[in-house]
């Protein structure tokens, strides 16, 4: 019997209309336009509004992952998310629900920035092995709503959004097949990307949390430098196992958490920094969206196209990180409506 393969056929993405600039920032914080482009390429990110949320997100990217190929529905979706609408339940059932796909198999994944080649793992073992035939795997994060107001270092760097591959049953020949993975994570690192409050280990103590406990703090610095190791190394072992040199690889979609990340992990891999998708100057850091948000920004820009071997590879908190890579499929990403408003070519 030959083994079916997991195969990407749509895409879309979204984020809020609402955009913060970095000078919006600077009147309200101890911080300047000059400190955000220079220390991370950022210029603009979009949050949500009051009373909106993740999943909110989650339904415009999916719903223009399925436009992008014609598709009304898929038998899974997978939300990787660290922002779910609510602590419990999942945020993928309502998800599936509100796209009408009432019966859906639907679960959060939760890793973080590394979240969503988690979910594309999880989700091309699904169809592998034949529980599923096709699935969104959705990456959404609204982590405006977590950040302390006054923290200047996170507020410029984090922005909402979410971006979604549709994924059907296929042949290994085929181009858009998801090839091999690597995964893996670091407990140890814990403390360094972290809500400290809200979890088991704080409410079973019974006292009310400190508010400052209750929002996301990162250690940046320890995080930047295991950030360009561990994904150059998972890069490296998967260009590898696909039977690529890291030289072959066309495009990499790398998580934008920092420009310079991408910056110094195209120096150590030895390949020109325009490999590197990118889109972080207009979102920021969109955690769980971010790979497939700069996936659907170089379609749609050109610098993505039918044939190119990519890399997509994620690494944030827990730590973990995970990285696939593919031959990219011929593929027609819905129109987004903000990059029709920001004059971004197709
Ligand atoms: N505006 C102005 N100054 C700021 C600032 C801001 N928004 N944020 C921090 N600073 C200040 C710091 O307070 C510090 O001041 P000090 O020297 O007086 O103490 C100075 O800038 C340098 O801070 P530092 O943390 O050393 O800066 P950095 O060059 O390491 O950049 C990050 C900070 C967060 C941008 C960077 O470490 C980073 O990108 N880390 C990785 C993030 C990441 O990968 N996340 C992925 C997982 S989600």
């Amino acid at each position: 019997m030959v083994t079916p393969a997991a195969v990407v056929c749509g895409i879309g993405g979204h984020v809020p209309e609402r955009v913060v600039t970095n000078d919006e920032l600077s009147s309200m914080l101890d911080t300047s336009d000059e400190w955000i482009r220079t220390r991370t390429g950022i210029r603009t990110r979009h949050v949500v509004e009051p009373g909106g949320s993740t999943g909110d997100l989650a339904v415009r990217a999916s719903e223009a992952a399925l436009r992008s190929c014609g598709r009304r529905a898929v038998d899974a979706v997978v939300l990787a998310t660290s922002t779910p609408d609510r602590p419990c339940p999942a945020t993928a059932p309502e998800v599936a629900s509100r796209l009408g796909l009432n019966a859906a198999v639907a679960f959060d994944v939760a890793a973080v920035c590394a979240g969503f080649v988690y979910a594309l793992a999880t989700t091309s073992s699904m169809i592998t092995s034949g529980i599923v035939d096709s699935a969104l795997v959705v990456g959404a994060d609204t982590f405006s709503t977590i950040l302390a107001p006054t923290d200047r270092t996170t507020r410029a760097i984090f922005g909402d959004g979410a971006g979604a591959l549709v994924l059907r049953k296929g042949q290994r020949e085929e181009r858009g097949v998801l090839g091999e993975f690597d995964l893996g994570s670091d407990g140890t690192g814990v403390d360094l990307i972290t809500v400290p409050a809200g979890g088991s280990r704080q409410r079973s103590t019974g006292s009310a949390p400190d508010e400052t406990e209750t929002y996301f703090t990162m250690q940046g610095k320890p995080v930047f430098v295991e950030a360009v190791k561990r994904m150059s190394g998972s890069v490296t072992a998967v260009a590898a196992r696909q039977g690529w040199g890291v030289a072959d690889v066309d495009q990499f979609a790398v998580h934008q958490a920092n420009a310079r990340i991408l910056a110094a992990m195209a120096e150590n891999l030895g390949v020109p920094v325009e490999r590197f998708a990118r889109n972080i100057e207009r979102v920021g850091n969109t955690v769980a969206a971010s790979i497939p948000l700069a996936l659907r920004d170089a379609v749609d820009g050109g610098s993505l196209s039918a044939g190119d071997r990519v890399v997509l590879s994620g690494f944030g908190g827990g730590l973990a990180w995970g990285s696939v890579g593919l031959v990219w499929p011929d593929l027609t990403p819905a129109e987004s409506e903000e990059n029709r408003a920001e004059g971004i070519p197709r």
